[in-house]
């Protein structure tokens, strides 16, 4: 597979299919999604100079995973973003089979993106650079190529680089499978990005007596949050647990102590990030306020997201909201980024029965819902969260078959606070304590029912459409 020569060519044919994606009733209103194509992993999300900055995985030729650019929008409040120009596509031989995930710094006022260069060679084996590229007076990025070869004892998966400074040094995590076929997260150390020293593993496979923790650990993200350390990322091949690990891949995160010398991380078990049906790949970044914010991509490579009825209309996938983070009582809270409250109309609230409950229109919404007995919440009859003593079960149709699917969050439920857009939602138990993420394909428009006796209290808005500019 090599990649069209003429890019500037190819993308001017391929926006011509904007206006079809943005026509679709299962478009984000007010989250991001590509306007062509598909989009994956949330890279490169920064603060730099007064403005927020998301890169995306982003193949522009099609519904499908070749051809990964990084696609760029930056916004100054997390609400309202804009298209910026392409930033990177696959145009080297070090990145000929995609310009794969990774993260941006600020290196001396300089916006600076850190990616992986993925090579496949026709055996079906495969090499991984990692690579720097710097922005121009442009706007646009100059590359400047690979700063750091395979290293030796791991197979030609290792990538997904996230720098950070700390004390005058760069620091730099990255996913990576061993040559026995097991996942691992990798340090890295630097003087001024360029020139990398290995630090060792420090998760992963055999790190802290961890077991049987797949095949594969992408996206890593290690940040100090609240007083503790926090390495999020997303092994691949862990075994399927009754109530949780249920997607083909999950997100997960596991905190304690990290020490930059000697380079390690103990911690405590594993654990899922997000509950729903599509969630994978997180990025974090800093606020200018110190908050930690985490934007994740809505979906999941798996058989289904091929049946996905937008690709229809050349378009897959989208990002969650951001969220920030915190972490107390030995736990992750994610809350949707207080920003978002502008999205907002006329504040509604309702008490009584839930079979009695108004009908609300999901495509832009979001409610508070808190009840004393087992309910029951009709998402146009296409996907039903049923709430009761035990938690929550969230339960769609497959794609494939008339299965129905469930995925589970476990515990005491005392409120819930739900954001929809047109084809998604996003469940935040207990202010944050739990969170499940999932897309939905409605029949338009859309409506949300409540089902059951018990008696339940509502505070509801509509939200305004805030589409990319
Ligand atoms: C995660 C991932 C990354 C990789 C990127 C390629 O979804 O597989 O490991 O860099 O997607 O698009």
């Amino acid at each position: 597979m090599t990649m069209p020569s003429r890019w500037p060519a190819v993308l001017q044919a391929v926006m011509k299919g904007q206006p079809q994606a943005l026509a679709d009733d299962d478009y984000p209103r007010w989250h991001l999604a590509p306007v062509t194509g598909l989009m994956n992993d949330p890279n490169g999300f920064i603060w730099f100079a007064g403005r927020y900055h998301l890169f995306y995985q982003w193949n522009p030729l099609g519904c499908d995973h070749r051809y990964k650019c990084w696609g760029h929008w930056s916004s100054a409040d997390l609400v309202q973003w804009q298209h910026e120009p392409m930033a990177l596509m696959p145009d080297e031989e070090y990145d000929r089979n995609g310009c794969y995930s990774g993260s941006a710094v600020d290196d001396q006022g300089v916006l600076t993106l850190c990616y992986t260069g993925n090579v496949k060679f026709d055996d079906g084996s495969r090499t991984a650079w990692q690579c720097l590229a710097v922005q121009n007076e442009t706007g646009g990025f100059d590359k400047l190529g690979p700063v750091l070869a395979l290293p030796e004892g791991y197979t030609g998966h290792v990538r997904d680089p996230k720098v950070w400074q700390h004390e005058g040094h760069w620091y730099m995590v990255l996913g990576a499978q061993d040559l026995q076929k097991r996942g691992k997260v990798l340090l890295y150390q630097s003087a001024d990005l360029r020139s990398w020293q290995p630090r060792g593993e420090i998760a992963g496979h055999g790190v802290n007596g961890l077991q049987n923790a797949g095949y594969m650990w992408e996206c890593p993200d290690l940040f100090e949050l609240d007083g503790t350390h926090v390495l999020i990322c997303c092994p691949q091949g862990l075994a399927r647990e009754p109530h949780r690990y249920l997607n083909t891949y999950p997100a997960t995160w596991m905190h304690r102590d990290f020490r930059y010398d000697p380079a390690t991380f103990t911690h405590g078990e594993l654990q899922e990030l997000d509950a729903g049906f599509e969630f994978y790949a997180p990025q974090t970044t800093l606020a200018a306020d110190g908050r930690r914010i985490l934007i994740g991509w809505m979906g999941v490579p798996d058989g289904e997201e091929m049946l996905q009825p937008t690709r229809e209309n050349g378009w897959i996938h989208q990002m969650t909201c951001p969220r920030e983070l915190h972490f107390r009582e030995g736990k992750l809270w994610q809350t949707p980024v207080q920003e978002l409250q502008q999205l907002r109309q006329t504040e509604h609230s309702w008490q009584g029965s839930a079979d009695n409950a108004p009908l609300l229109d999901a495509t832009r919404l979001e409610f508070e819902l808190r009840a004393d007995a087992p309910v029951k919440v009709n998402f146009a009859n296409t996907l039903w969260l049923s709430l009761d003593e035990k938690g929550i079960r969230l339960e769609r149709k497959s794609l494939h078959n008339d299965d129905m699917l469930t995925r589970y969050w476990q515990g005491k439920v005392t409120s819930l606070r739900v954001l929809c857009d047109s084809s998604s939602v996003e469940i935040f138990v207990n202010e944050g304590e739990g969170v499940m993420s999932s897309r939905y394909f409605p029949h338009h428009p859309a409506q949300i029912g409540f089902e059951g006796a018990s008696a339940i209290t509502l505070r509801y808005w509509s939200l305004r459409a805030s589409m990319v500019e």
